[in-house]
């Protein structure tokens, strides 16, 4: 499995990728304006054509999950976990104490990975996606 940097001529492929996981997908102008945020990691696996990314923002101490996607064709090859476990692990080089993300409560499959990668529960967030279902907020602590 190779992983590597998100850089923006790739945003076009990414894009593709993830509005084909998600109802309301990014453009490439959106992705790369992301990328270009300060404290954003972007990483994505597999060369030329991605088969899943990651972007994770670190703000101060704390860092947050924004998205996490793999092609339908590559899944449960361990790919969503290998770039969750190397965001978290540059997120915590970068300075964060603890990374969280909203997961909708629908979503068995990324509930699962989660918590098999140290997240724990915590909040919801009521009616919070399109689709009415609530947002869990799962968080791992990195270090007190
Ligand atoms: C969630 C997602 C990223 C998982 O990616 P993946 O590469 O298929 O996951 P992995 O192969 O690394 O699986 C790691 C673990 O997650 C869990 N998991 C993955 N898919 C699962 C499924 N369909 N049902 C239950 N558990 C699942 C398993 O515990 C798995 O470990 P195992 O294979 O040892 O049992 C992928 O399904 C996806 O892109 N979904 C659409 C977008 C999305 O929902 N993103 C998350 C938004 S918060």
């Amino acid at each position: 499995m190779i992983i590597h940097h998100v850089e923006k001529p790739g945003c076009g492929t990414l894009a593709q990728l993830h509005a084909d996981c998600f109802p309301r997908g990014w453009s490439a102008l959106e992705l790369a304006e992301l990328l270009a945020e300060p404290g954003m990691i972007s990483l994505s696996e597999g060369r030329p054509k991605a088969r899943g990314f990651i972007l994770c923002r670190v703000v101060l101490d704390e860092a947050e999950i924004l998205t996490l996607a793999v092609a339908r064709e590559c899944r449960g090859l361990g790919i969503g976990h290998a770039l969750l476990d190397q965001a978290v692990s540059r997120a915590e080089l970068a300075g964060a104490k603890s990374v969280f993300l909203e997961v909708s409560t629908r979503n068995e499959a990324a509930i699962t990975l989660y918590t098999k990668c140290g997240f724990v529960r915590g909040g919801l967030r009521r009616d919070y996606y399109a689709d009415g279902s609530d947002a869990l907020v799962m968080e791992k602590t990195l270090r007190e």
